[in-house]
Formats: C-alpha cells, structure tokens, sequence
C-alpha cells in the first residue's frame, strides 16, 4: 500500500482546455525603422496641422490609418500575422480585414482603462515609442469565476494569476482575441507614448458592425 503517488499511475497530464493567447512579435530593426518612420511622418504632419490641441491628456487620431498609402507595409504585415494565426489553427474563412487603426499619443501620466473590442475577432497595438516606464499592456483573466478564490502564489504563472503585465518596446507588435480585456498603466517616464492600435475582422462581416463607433481628436485621415 506504501510508496509515491508517482509510483501508482501510468500517466499524468496537465491540460489547458480553454488557453487565452496573445500573439507577440518584435519587428526586425530594418522594418522598425521604415513603419516608425511612415507613422512618424503622418503623425508629425497631423500635428501641424492641428496645433491648438494641448499635449497632456491622450490623443487619439481617427481610425482609417489603415487607408494610408504610406502605411501599407505595416497592413500588409498586421494581416499576415493573422492570417499565419488563423492557418495554424486550422480556422476557415475567405479573407480578412482591418476596420479600425489608430494611433495613441499618450503623454506622460496618461493611461486607458480596462476596455475590449467589440465586433471584431482580433485586436492588437503597435508601438513607435515606448519609453521606460511607459512601456507595458496589462492583460486580465477573462475567467470571471477565477477571481472567487485567489491562493497565494510565490510567482505570477499565466495559470493563476489575475492580470499579466508584459513589457512592450519600439517595434513590439501585439494581437488577441478582440474580447480579451486589457489596460495600459500611467505613462511615468517623461516622454510621449506613441502606440497603434487596430481591430481585424473576417471580411463577410465587415460593413457595419466592425469600424470603431468613436471619433479621435487628432485628425489624419482626408475625408
Ligand atoms: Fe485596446
């Protein structure tokens, strides 16, 4: 009757039934240099052109940056990077679509909520400037009942933990699933923020339901 509980089975598995990803890629340096550069100048040109609006707080442009010309290499990128998820795993579908892109200006002390994306199947960022201090996206446990009992834990494990910070820095580009909630903590260096964020649906689905339903105040976009 004696002995370790290994000595009594034949095998053992710990499974992840319902895992949660988030999709993270660092750019190579030579494409982190021509995107920053193409954002860079859109954005430099959108802020001539609107220079009363007061750099404190967040500024967000509207969320057609994915209509850019200029921007093509990021989009074409973004999609690849999706569609290479979607074949992975073995999902049917015709074609997809960015229907939102935009960028964030956060100065320093800014933050955003926790907050989802509706109406699309993929979310993500993109980040030109991530200053230290400034330079992580905090994922929560989308599991509510996972919070009823919260043991002590000696590390933070993706298992059980209730948020997952990740460190971002220039040229990180990060998708989930559009549901997954996630916030971005205050800005404490002393520099801007400059991230870019998109939704990507499957196309069938676009028309209404996908586009963001709010305006920016930074506009770039020629309509
Ligand atoms: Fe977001």
């Amino acid at each position: 009757m004696g002995g370790t509980v290994e000595t009594k089975l034949e095998a053992f598995s710990a499974v992840p039934i319902f895992p949660t990803m988030i999709w993270a890629s660092q750019l190579r340096p030579d494409v982190v240099a021509r995107i920053n550069s193409a954002f860079t100048m859109v954005l430099e040109k959108a802020r001539r052109k609107q220079a009363n609006l007061e750099p404190k707080g967040k500024w967000q442009t509207d969320q057609r940056l994915h209509t850019l010309p200029e921007l093509e290499e990021f989009v074409t990128l973004t999609l690849g990077l999706c569609r290479h998820v979607l074949d992975a795993d073995k999902i049917r579908y015709r074609d997809l679509q960015i229907t939102g892109c935009w960028a964030n200006i956060g100065f320093p002390g800014s933050r955003h909520r926790p907050h989802a994306h509706p109406n699309n199947y993929f979310s993500g960022v993109y980040y030109v400037k991530a200053p230290r201090g400034g330079n992580t996206i905090t994922f929560i446990d989308p599991r509510p009942q996972a919070g009823v009992m919260v043991a002590p834990a000696d590390q933070v494990s993706p298992g059980h933990a209730q948020n997952i910070t990740v460190d971002v820095h220039p040229g990180s580009l990060i998708f989930f699933p559009s549901w997954l909630y996630h916030s971005v903590d205050d800005n404490r260096s002393r520099e801007e923020r400059i991230s870019i964020a998109f939704n990507v649906m499957f196309k069938p689905f676009v028309e209404d339901m996908s586009p963001p339903q709010w305006e920016g105040n930074l506009k770039v976009s020629q309509d």
